[in-house]
């Protein structure tokens, strides 16, 4: 296994290019079950949940083919309906290939996921949704075995705002007998994404981007002859603010979308921060103090849970108390001890944390727990003064890509190193160029 190591308190500075979205880029990918043909895909980010998706499509009979700047996938033929838990486990997105498998191949076989580290994180509203359509369902060993003999359109309201919940039952209803009318649907520009995706292969939805999708069932879907770009991802483009944020630098994140951003922006403004965008840039300056700030985590277009972990870092930092509250996952402080083993000062109950800003943080090894969490720590390291080793990193490598490479073309000394490698006396010292080379 491998680690981060970062020598921190160096202000970050430059441009870097924000990534395709993984959010949107794995349900895209597992739509494109619902169209036989060949399908191409643009600005897909390479992280390993997109390598588990193309193995998973693979299985179900479904080859790719990675080239330098596209994926082309051949979903002429469905050849298997199952997704075992072998698959879920690795990667919770798995559960995507409900809606599409029921929609073509009218018979589905999907090991039920179970909790992770930031909740429990239940399907009943995909489930619901897609009873609603027809569909039937029998859970048994872990399995959900799901049958389509006759998926019709219907008009159904989600319980929660749930963001795959919504893509499951859309990917379902495209191609569905009749109009389905999904109320309460998630509004996060992924799922936006994904419908423009489907329209872009015949599916016929209004209200894209709206709480209300009307779906027209189509008796079919083909692969479009031109390539379907994915949206850049928001979350990354937010980190690499904070980190100029944390740092007291100037970044400027290219290639992303202001627009989708709009809450995220705030806060770093209200935190001190100097924003200014242009049609596909963001630059994030701070020459000023961190100054306090509150925000609360809520559905699409508000404040995204995926970036609480990040502005908790930037928290640590403020000069003052702020405070934060997460209303999506019930269990999604756990940076928060980390970041108290680097000296922050917080304490928290399960949905709100008190975070009183301290003037700076000291290197520590440290222990990721999921992806947001992983890149909390991360932009700790960097504002810390000496080194922090940030442990469990292939949480990091399921959503962002190339992290390493782009906080060091903006001045990170930050590096990957084989976790079998140990110096006992690398936590009190600062490394050499030459020794950073060497772990680069
Ligand atoms: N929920 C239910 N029942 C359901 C589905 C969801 O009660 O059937 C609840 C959840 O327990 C949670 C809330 O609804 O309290 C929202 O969960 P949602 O279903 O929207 O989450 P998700 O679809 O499983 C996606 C992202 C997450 C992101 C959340 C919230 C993907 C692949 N994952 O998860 O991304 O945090 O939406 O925006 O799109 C990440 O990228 O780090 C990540 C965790």
């Amino acid at each position: 296994m491998e680690k981060i190591v970062i020598e921190g308190g160096t202000a970050l500075h430059g441009t870097l290019r924000a990534s395709g979205a993984k959010n949107a880029a794995l349900p895209i990918l597992i739509a494109t079950l619902l169209a036989p043909g060949e399908h191409r895909l643009t600005n897909v980010p390479a992280l390993t949940d997109t390598s588990y998706t193309l193995s998973l499509l693979g299985r179900l009979g479904c080859p790719s083919l990675i080239g330098p700047d596209s994926i082309r996938l051949d979903t002429t033929r469905v050849a298997f309906n199952e997704a075992p838990y072998d698959v879920v486990r690795k990667m919770r997105a798995s559960v995507l290939v409900l809606g599409p498998l029921l929609a073509r191949c009218g018979e589905a076989h999907v090991s039920l996921p179970g909790g992770c580290a930031i909740g429990t994180r239940p399907i009943d509203q995909h489930l619901k949704g897609l009873e609603a359509l027809g569909c039937t369902f029998e859970l048994s060993g872990g399995m959900i075995h799901g049958r389509a003999d006759d998926l019709h359109g219907a008009d159904f309201t989600f319980d929660v705002v749930t963001v795959t919940g919504t893509e499951n039952v859309v990917m379902a209803a495209v191609l569905a007998r009749g109009t389905s009318v999904l109320r309460n649907a998630a509004m996060e520009p992924e799922v936006v994404d994904l419908c423009n995706f489907l329209v872009s292969i015949g599916a016929r939805i209004e209200g894209i981007g709206t709480d209300t999708l009307t779906v027209e069932g189509v008796p079919r879907l083909w692969a479009a002859s031109r390539p379907y770009r994915i949206l850049p991802d928001r979350i990354e483009t937010g980190t690499y603010l904070c980190a100029a944020a944390v740092t007291g630098g100037d970044i400027t994140v290219t290639g992303t979308d202001p627009g989708i951003l709009g809450s995220v922006l705030d806060v770093l403004r209200a935190a001190g921060c100097e924003i200014t965008t242009g049609a596909d840039w963001i630059r994030c300056r701070r020459t000023g103090p961190l100054t306090p700030f509150e925000v609360t985590t809520a559905p699409y277009p508000d404040f995204p849970t995926d970036m609480q972990a990040q502005l908790m870092t930037v928290a640590a930092l403020a000069n003052g108390q702020s405070r934060i509250e997460e209303t999506i996952f019930e269990n999604r402080f756990m940076h928060a001890a980390e970041l108290r083993r680097m000296g922050a000062s917080l304490h928290h109950t399960s949905s709100v944390a008190t975070i009183d800003g301290v003037e700076g943080l000291q290197g520590a090894a440290v222990m990721a727990s999921d992806l947001r969490a992983s890149a909390a720590l991360v932009l700790a390291g960097l504002a810390a003064t000496g080194l922090t080793e940030v442990l469990r990193i292939y949480h990091l490598d399921r959503g962002y890509e190339n992290l390493v490479g782009k906080l060091r073309g903006v001045g990170a000394r930050i590096g990957r190193v084989s976790d079998a490698v140990t110096d006992p006396g690398a936590m009190k010292r600062s490394l050499s160029a030459p020794e950073f080379e060497a772990i680069a």
